[in-house]
């Protein structure tokens, strides 16, 4: 009875499960008990029981055909990605090789595969002129980080695998392993009396990533194709963001230094009005973020901070 349940169950393949998103979708996914689950990661990370692990590299053609065509899954979830913004600017090989090329590596294997391919990207590929930005706005990135996140949207509708882009922004959640989310470096420089320097003219809507797994996993059981935002329910300024952590932390704000964007001169511009329009997603995948202050009750309580 095990091995015939084995054998019906969904096959998931998590790409990028060392980085903040892949290791919650592992959790998720381990834990749910109707699928398989093999995790793909180019470093070690934390491993979770009922999931299976293996080291490759998205930029080898060679590891990525071997990965794909062995393990045969139903699902890809592709939640690696060069994500820092300023050293996209000077490593623009690197940052292409994985960002682009690997994705492109990974399309044309899921199409071969029949499989559903879900690709992460960001709101990083609009200018952020006059955000929040619907799925039908035109994207037009103003530094490379965003310039090769929408070469690789175009790699995935090229490749003909059936396929689902989901955009997202500022990404914040409970992860056991590897680099602070935003919250956490809020809460741990604030409780270090550390001062930060927090622009007040950066708006995104801050997603919890339990709320951005749910809405994959929606996609992915309804089968719903083609762009999708999925971010969190409030627009706000990175300040007012800061506030509201502080809030539910119980900390002290004097340390908390409002500035404006050109004050930090960063290599990449970023884009300023930015964020996600998510009613395409509510109607159709019945996505339902949390409140802002109630998610971040639960890393409160869920991390023991
Ligand atoms: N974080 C945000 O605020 C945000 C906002 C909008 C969109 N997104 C998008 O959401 C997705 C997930 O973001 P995240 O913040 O969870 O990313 P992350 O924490 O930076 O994780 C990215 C993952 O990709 C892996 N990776 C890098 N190069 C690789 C390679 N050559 N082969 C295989 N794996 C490789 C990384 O491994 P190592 O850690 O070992 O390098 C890491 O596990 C990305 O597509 C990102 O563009 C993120």
């Amino acid at each position: 009875m095990e091995s015939i349940n084995r054998v019906n169950m969904k096959r998931i393949l998590i790409i990028g499960a060392s980085g903040m998103l892949g290791q919650r979708c592992a959790k998720f996914y381990s834990e749910s008990g109707n699928a398989r689950v093999l995790c793909a990661s180019i470093d070690e990370t934390i491993r979770f029981p009922n999931a299976e692990y293996v080291l490759f590299d998205m930029t080898k053609h060679g590891e990525v055909k071997e990965l794909i065509t062995g393990f045969k899954p139903d699902v890809i979830i592709n939640a690696s990605a060069y994500t820092n913004v300023d050293l996209s600017e000077t490593e623009r090989d690197l940052a292409w090789s994985i960002n682009v090329k690997g994705v492109e590596y990974i399309a044309e294997f899921a199409a071969i595969a029949g499989a559903h391919f879900i690709h992460i990207s960001t709101d990083y590929v609009f200018d952020g002129a006059k955000g929040p930005y619907s799925e039908i706005d035109t994207p037009s990135p103003i530094n490379y980080y965003g310039q090769t996140k929408l070469d690789s949207e175009q790699a995935v509708r090229l490749s003909g695998a059936i396929s689902t882009i989901v955009r997202t922004n500022v990404l914040y959640g409970i992860i056991p392993s590897g680099r602070l989310d935003f919250v956490r470096w809020v809460v741990e420089s604030l409780r270090a009396q550390k001062q930060i320097r927090i622009v007040t003219d950066q708006y995104n809507n801050p997603t919890f990533i339990d709320d951005l797994v749910s809405g994959i996993d929606a996609i992915i059981r309804n089968k719903n194709y083609g762009l999708y935002n999925l971010s969190g329910i409030e627009l706000l300024n990175r300040y007012d963001f800061t506030l509201r952590i502080a809030k539910v932390f119980d900390l002290n704000t004097s340390n908390v230094i409002p500035i404006i964007t050109p004050d930090l001169n960063q290599p990449a511009p970023r884009p300023l009005r930015g964020g996600l329009i998510i009613k395409k997603a509510q109607a159709e995948l019945g996505f339902c973020p949390i409140g802002l202050d109630e998610s971040l009750q639960l890393m409160k309580k869920e991390l023991n901070l």
